[in-house]
């Protein structure tokens, strides 16, 4: 059988800064009661975006959707260490990832900017990466099901109740 060649995203999976800073998460959300920044929320967001992309009209690379929901939250324990917005953190931390998974200098710029605007309201609607990472992103939360539902400072009107198909 033919060896599978290393995608761009294995390349990511497999950096040293990647798990370093899935480490930092882990550790900084060790005693957190409310949602976590780890691997099940990057892949939640993943497949959940890789979906939104197939129902477009206009689907981009698999890859850029995958690359960005991996790295998206990549820098949340710089939020907690210093109050740096993880959005921007996790932008600024995932262009040297980024480049050396082999992505293109417009590639990075795209992954990058969908980051860094995956908290801006400004973005929800949006039919680009940016609108499916934010959209994604806040429909992998599963509100309906959360203990602490009543206590996290979500607005209601983002939270789910309800399942979205
Ligand atoms: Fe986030
Ligand atoms: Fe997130």
């Amino acid at each position: 059988m033919k060896e599978r060649q290393e995608s761009r995203i294995d390349r990511i999976l497999q950096h040293e800064l990647f798990r370093y800073h899935l480490e930092e998460n882990r550790k900084a959300e060790a005693e957190r009661v409310f949602c976590r920044h780890d691997m099940n929320h990057f892949l939640d967001v993943a497949r959940i975006a890789h979906l939104m992309n197939l129902e477009s009209d206009n689907p981009m690379k698999k890859e850029w959707i995958y690359a960005a929901a991996l790295l998206h939250d990549i820098g949340r324990f710089v939020q907690y260490e210093d109050g740096t917005d993880h959005a921007e953190a996790s932008a600024d931390l995932a262009m040297d990832l980024l480049e050396d998974a082999g992505f293109t200098g417009k590639e990075i710029r795209i992954i990058s900017d969908a980051i860094r605007y995956h908290r801006d309201k400004r973005v929800k609607e949006d039919k680009g990466l940016p609108g499916i990472l934010y959209r994604a992103d806040k429909s992998s939360r599963r509100c309906y099901l959360c203990p602490m539902e009543a206590r996290c400072d979500w607005k209601k009107k983002k939270k789910n109740f309800t399942l979205e198909i």
